[in-house]
């Protein structure tokens, strides 16, 4: 067992921890991360599978995340745009298909009320924010119902409801519609900026990173440089005096093999793993109870790779929504440089869990026949095929990012950024601008370390 001491030790190397410690080790604080895997990035993660070297995990940046554009400009990477030329394609709850450019092509009036609710939602949006949803005036009565009932309030347009529920349902939150809240539904859009921005695929899946989104974190765990990082460690007790609510107390992080004292601590894990940790006294009752009351969403995200992009060839940009299909979305996920074309699919929440249930044959020949019916049978025979399990990994359980279950925002929202005693907390799932996404990671992580040197020059 090594034992070490340092200013600050950070739980987690995903993108928040490593910010977090890019941050106070620029300020001249001594820092150690200690993470669970094998290897930084958290659920960044750019790695070979079957022949194709895809983006396991988090990829995509949008035109405001401006925090992560920074340091990736900052860190000397570059980024590239996703293919969009050509036609997309919708599938009706029929199972039809329309080739299609622009507006969705659904009737007018199935158009005009998916603009008419996206106003509501970005009105709503505007009015709440991201920062403290919690505090608004509306904020219980939009906590309280869930997102697909407050959608029918509105309307009687079932198309226009369950585009609209798509967007956040199974395209963000990769929860069911009636499992989170319309609060919920608001954060996540203003988060992003607006609720039109999610619904905008040009906007919110617009630029990639050359080398993979983990290389993101690669890049700055090397700058840290020997005896900062230190791999498979996953802490598992917490250690802690009380000299108020962030100002420095004894902590000691005791890791597989790894002991760390420090005066502050920051806890860069996702919520729903917060109580994996033993922390010693307890954590005062209501962050333990309100722990409960987060969990991960359940995405499965679609790897396939073909001799070329096939798709483009007959003018179409690769681009699928299928709301009612098993694969609700498919993009053109072709990398920097190479030739061969690759396509990337969501499955999300009770699919997902529908198709870990069937045998490893079937699951491929379900998804692959889930996107042939759009893009056409040369899609039933990629040369690389992977499927991203993140419902698997001890370190995750789930994706893309955690959420309350109905009515736990308004009611808890309050606590997951206040520090427990030395103990800080970062992770994107609990950032406000760049909610679940690297975005908010980067910006929560170098918050939090500003709030930790805040506290230590008073
Ligand atoms: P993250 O989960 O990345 O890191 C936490 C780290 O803590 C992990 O390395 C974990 O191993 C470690 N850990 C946990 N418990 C520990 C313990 N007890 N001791 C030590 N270490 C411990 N975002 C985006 O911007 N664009 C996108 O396109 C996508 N797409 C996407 C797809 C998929 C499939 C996923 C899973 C996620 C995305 N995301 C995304 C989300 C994005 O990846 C996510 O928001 C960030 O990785 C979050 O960074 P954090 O550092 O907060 O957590």
């Amino acid at each position: 067992m090594q034992t070490i001491e340092r200013d600050v030790v950070i739980i987690g190397a995903g993108p928040s921890g490593l910010n977090a410690a890019r941050r106070l080790t620029k300020a001249g604080k001594s820092v150690a991360v200690l993470e669970a895997r094998d290897r930084v990035g958290g659920r960044t993660w750019s790695d070979v599978r079957d022949g194709g070297w895809f983006e396991i995990g988090g990829q995509w940046i949008s035109p405001d995340q401006t925090a992560l554009l920074a340091l990736v400009e900052e860190l000397g990477k570059e980024t590239y745009s996703r293919y969009r030329d050509g036609d997309s394609i919708y599938v009706g709850a029929d199972g039809s298909t329309t080739r299609f450019a622009g507006d969705l092509p659904v009737s007018a009036e199935t158009n005009a009320e998916i603009d008419r609710i996206a106003a509501i939602l970005d009105g709503y949006a505007a009015e709440i924010g991201a920062t403290e949803p919690w505090a608004h005036a509306k904020a219980e009565e939009l906590d309280k119902i869930s997102f697909i009932e407050w959608l029918h309030q509105q309307s009687d347009d079932d198309e226009a409801v369950e585009n609209i529920a798509m967007w956040i349902a199974g395209g963000m939150l990769t929860k069911p519609s009636y499992a989170f809240s319309t609060l919920q539904a608001v954060l996540m859009s203003a988060s992003a900026g607006s609720f039109s921005n999610l619904l905008d695929d040009h906007f919110i899946l617009d630029k990639r990173v050359v080398g993979g989104m983990q290389s993101v974190s690669i890049a700055i765990a090397e700058q840290l440089g020997d005896g900062v990082v230190f791999l498979n460690s996953p802490v598992r007790t917490l250690e802690w005096t009380d000299n108020g609510p962030g100002a420095a107390g004894a902590v000691t992080a005791i890791a597989d093999g790894m002991t760390v004292h420090a005066q502050h601590a920051i806890v860069a894990v996702p919520p729903n793993l917060y109580h994996r940790i033993s922390y010693d006294p307890p954590l005062p009752r209501m962050q333990m109870v309100s722990h409960q009351h987060v969990s991960m969403g359940l995405v499965i995200k679609v790897h396939a790779t073909y001799a070329t992009p096939f798709w483009r060839d007959k003018g179409l940009a690769g681009t699928v929504y299928d709301h009612s299909g098993l694969v609700q979305e498919v993009y053109d996920n072709t990398n920097h440089g190479e030739e061969r074309g690759t396509l990337v699919g969501f499955i999300s929440d009770v699919k997902a869990e529908a198709v870990w249930g069937l045998g490893a044959e079937d699951r491929k020949r379900a998804v692959l026949e889930g996107i042939a019916k759009s893009l056409g049978d040369e899609a039933l025979e990629p040369e690389s095929f992977y499927l991203s399990d993140w419902g698997n990994e001890e370190w995750t359980r789930g994706a893309y990012a955690t959420s309350y279950d109905l009515g736990g925002l308004h009611r808890w929202g309050a606590l997951q950024n206040q520090p427990v005693g030395p103990i800080y907390f970062a992770s994107s799932d609990i950032a406000g601008e760049g909610y679940q996404h690297v975005d908010g990671a980067v910006r929560i992580g170098t918050a939090t370390a500003e709030r930790i040197l805040d506290a230590v020059s008073v």
